[in-house]
């Protein structure tokens, strides 16, 4: 088991996703959400393969760390996650969590993470039982809950999600963090904090808004009456 603590953040943590910033002006979303009051920065990382889009590299990882103290919390969606760990955690990358379905090593993957200085996170797409992240689920900082299937930003919140979050919930220890993300509103975020998540992952209801510190905060009110 980890000895690693994670980060602590806010309860519920509000995690903006990249992937639904304007891509010819990175820096200044970036700013934008921090000074928004996000308390992570969710970097969704695409392979063309995994998932039928592609999106940013090590590359852009880096230069997002040179302009923000946020936490990157790194969402790979790629077949071959080993192939990454070490540049994205050379990066800059705070968190790197992988596809479970994708890997027999999951415990030896967590492990590349946090050697490499980084906490850890495992998820499952919405059609892959959960059960498959038991196993490991002792060594991880973060356990993500999809709440659309990856790939793209905008879709809707499937339901379905809660009721993995109300069976996961129990398997963690304090400390560990649960993250949902896709599709999440003021509406759904709610629902998602009731069933037990901590961490709020949303791309288009906060880089779309024209007020991003309104829509966090509407997010983080909506979320915490919940607790
Ligand atoms: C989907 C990504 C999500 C996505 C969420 O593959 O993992 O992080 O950016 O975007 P919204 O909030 O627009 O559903
Ligand atoms: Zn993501």
């Amino acid at each position: 088991m980890s000895q690693r603590t994670a980060r602590t953040f806010p309860v519920p943590a509000i995690a903006p996703s990249l992937l639904a910033a304007d891509p010819g002006r990175l820096a200044e979303e970036v700013a934008r959400v921090e000074e928004a009051g996000a308390d992570l920065l969710h970097f969704d990382v695409m392979d063309g393969h995994f998932v039928p889009n592609l999106t940013f590299g090590p590359g852009i990882c880096e230069a997002v760390r040179r302009t923000t103290k946020l936490y990157i919390d790194v969402h790979l969606m790629l077949d071959n996650p080993d192939v990454f760990i070490k540049p994205f955690a050379e990066a800059g990358a705070d968190n790197i969590t992988f596809h479970a379905e994708v890997t027999d090593a999951a415990p030896e993957l967590i492990g590349r993470i946090h050697d490499l200085g980084c906490d850890a996170g495992i998820t499952v797409n919405p059609d892959v039982s959960v059960e498959l992240l038991r196993p490991a689920i002792g060594d991880v900082e973060m356990v993500l809950i999809m709440s659309v299937f990856a790939g793209f930003g905008g879709q809707k919140f499937i339901p379905a999600a809660l009721e993995r979050v109300l069976t996961v919930r129990p398997w963690l220890r304090e400390g560990q963090r649960l993250e949902v993300d896709g599709g999440i509103t003021s509406e759904t975020a709610a629902e998602a904090a009731r069933a037990g998540a901590d961490v709020l992952v949303a791309g288009t209801s906060i880089f779309r808004s024209p007020d991003a510190r309104r829509a966090i905060a509407a997010i983080r009110a909506a979320s915490e009456r919940q607790g």
